[in-house]
């Protein structure tokens, strides 16, 4: 998603920016471009795909100056191109954007008379800025009446002609930070920006606008007020971006799973949730992507744990199905950023409705978390790759030890059952790092699938969502269509999709259903299928033989098995990726954190 930074220096501002751009980078973008104010004059130079071709823009035709915004784009309306890149210039204003200007039509229609230069929603901004500007409003009432015109969501910075030492940010809908130097001063889409500059940050607010100069800022809420917002230190560790000596930080993240969900768990362990399932009727989970798979996890957890009823709903659907939400409910929005678009909208939909509104975050001062009633951080740290490897697993960390805490209030399980599965919890750390121990050998077979056209995923019970959860990670990374199917399903149509050329991989630990998966893994070989069975020792036993491939993993309770299966299905995407030699932590077309709709 869109990038923002702003930077009030003592120095040269356009190495800087391009800096804090690539910090920037893992949200995903197609273009970039920054804007700077020298010897009182705006200029700009922007250039589409990585940020090596703005630098290399820049070395051509260098950009002066101390004071400056920059900008990554995530194309939404206008393709990716230099002119609809950002900053966006009208006369003496440049803006950067972040979000959708939802009445931009409107707006366009009303500065007809303006000379407009690209599809974007986001020059309207601009354009409408220096309108005030040509009415006499000097820069920041300018400023000020453009935000009190936008409608939809927005964090934006800008900067103006002959005004070195000013920068207007605003934020409605997508987060923004303020950091503090030495009398320098930044603007930050995240503290991760910020990082090597400052680790002293103030979040603005929802609303939010602020007057930025060198010696300090002064914040106003939506109202106009002026408001006082806490200042932070943000942890060095907590905005660090190193890859730890991996070629990718999606490998470094999935190599982190056992110390993270380690800590995740000791957390829990400790802490006290305060939350009463006995006087729930349903628990309803929300999310989109990874996250939306770690509650179809989780909805086998609670209902076949705690006996209760459990929905789980995509956010973009459920925030306009207008169905029925028990007063009862509790309701659990899970999200990595804590600022997907949708997930937002859907905790705001639900929050009148439902008995209490959870979130489960991975970034504690992000929006879900804050608006939420109680929010659990899951506890690990920055990820950067855009496919979701380590927060997934966290996710499920906190939602396994929801479920067990919901069964021990409710009475539907035992106190030793419960000791039982939170020591199978504390066991799989030391079980993940065995499963990763399996790198070479799941690589053995990936040069093979990249070849494939498509590839099918089948998994039964909590297998199933992890299904799903391989087919994504597959698709996300390596561009290989990929589908996860209830093993059971499989005869009631993608087995038409059956030939040599279509692998199946089937995650099936040995329980209870083991047999029926059998009986679907050995349809797919009847018609030719490579089947590449994902299995433990006994299951291995009983119906490794015949298979394309079979891969073994250590034995495990059946029902916090997908933790342990995540790896395998993370490793079988990031290999069959390095084979294609796609962009494994920037995927094209993917934006790590989704804050429009
Ligand atoms: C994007 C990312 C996915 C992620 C999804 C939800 O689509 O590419 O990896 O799962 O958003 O993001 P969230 O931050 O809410 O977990």
């Amino acid at each position: 998603m869109c990038g923002i930074v702003g930077v009030l220096g003592n120095h040269e501002v356009a190495p800087i920016l391009v800096e804090a751009l690539k910090r920037l980078e893992y949200r995903g973008y197609d273009s970039a471009g920054i804007a700077t104010v020298q010897d009182g004059r705006l200029d700009r130079r922007r250039a589409v795909g990585k940020l090596a071709n703005l630098s290399d823009a820049l070395v051509h035709d260098p950009l002066a100056g101390k004071s400056g915004i920059g900008h990554t784009r995530w194309a939404t309306h206008g393709g990716p191109t230099v002119t609809n890149a950002h900053p966006h210039q009208a006369g003496r204003v440049a803006v950067v954007h972040n979000g959708i200007i939802e009445n931009y039509r409107d707006l366009r229609a009303r500065l007809a008379h303006r000379d407009f230069h690209t599809e974007t929603d986001s020059e309207t901004v601009a354009q409408l800025c220096e309108e005030h500007m040509d009415q006499g409003l000097p820069p920041r009432e300018a400023a000020v009446a453009t935000l009190k015109d936008l409608d939809g969501a927005y964090a934006l910075a800008f900067l103006f002609q002959g005004e070195a030492d000013l920068i207007v940010a605003a934020r409605k809908g997508s987060p923004l930070a303020i950091g503090h130097g030495d009398g320098e001063m930044f603007v930050g889409s995240d503290a991760i920006a910020l990082g090597p500059m400052t680790n002293s940050v103030t979040y603005l607010e929802e609303g939010d606008y602020a007057f930025v100069t060198r010696s300090g800022v002064e914040i106003h809420d939506a109202e106009g007020r002026l408001a006082n917002r806490e200042m932070r230190t943000i942890p060095a560790q907590s905005t660090q971006l190193d890859k730890g000596g991996h070629k990718h930080f999606m490998a470094k993240e999935i190599f982190e799973q056992p110390v993270v969900l380690s800590d995740c768990l000791s957390h829990y362990t400790g802490a006290e949730i305060e939350l009463d399932f006995t006087q729930t009727d349903r628990v309803v989970l929300v999310a989109c992507g990874t996250a939306h798979y770690a509650c179809a996890v989780a909805k086998y957890w609670f209902e076949q744990m705690a006996d209760l009823p459990c929905d789980v709903d995509i956010a973009s659907e459920y925030r306009y199905r207008e169905g029925p939400v028990s007063p009862n409910a509790t309701a659990i929005f899970v999200s990595q950023s804590g600022e997907t678009a949708d997930t937002l909208a859907a905790l705001r939909y639900v929050k009148e409705k439902a008995a209490r509104v959870v979130s489960v975050v991975n970034v504690p001062e992000s929006s879900i978390s804050r608006e939420a009633d109680l929010s659990l951080p899951i506890l690990a740290g920055v990820e950067v790759g855009v496919a979701s490897t380590k927060a997934f697993m966290n996710q499920l960390g906190v939602l396994a030890n929801l479920a067990i805490l919901a069964a021990r209030q409710r009475g539907t399980i035992t106190p030793g059952r419960a000791e039982e599965l939170r020591e199978t919890l504390r066991a799989l750390p030391g079980l993940i790092n065995q499963a990763l121990a399996c790198e070479d050998q799941i690589a053995s077979h990936t040069a093979e699938l990249s070849e494939a056209r498509s590839v099918l995923f089948l998994g039964r019970g909590p297998m199933f969502p992890m299904a799903m959860e391989g087919a994504l990670k597959l698709k996300e990374i390596s561009y290989i269509h990929a589908e996860g199917y209830a093993s059971g399903e499989l005869k009631h149509g993608p087995i038409a999709l059956i030939d040599n050329a279509v692998p199946v991989i089937v995650f099936a630990p040995r329980d209870a259903l083991f047999d029926k998966t059998v009986s679907n893994m050995q349809e797919v070989m009847a018609r030719d299928g490579k089947v590449w069975l994902i299995t433990d020792a006994d299951g291995a036993r009983e119906a490794g033989d015949g298979t394309w491939a079979t891969l073994v993993m250590p034995q495990v309770d059946p029902i916090l098995a997908p933790l342990l299966y995540a790896v395998p299905a993370q490793l079988i995407a990031y290999h069959t990726a390095l084979h294609k030699g796609t962009d494994v932590d920037q995927p094209r077309n993917l934006a790590k954190s989704v804050t429009v709709e």
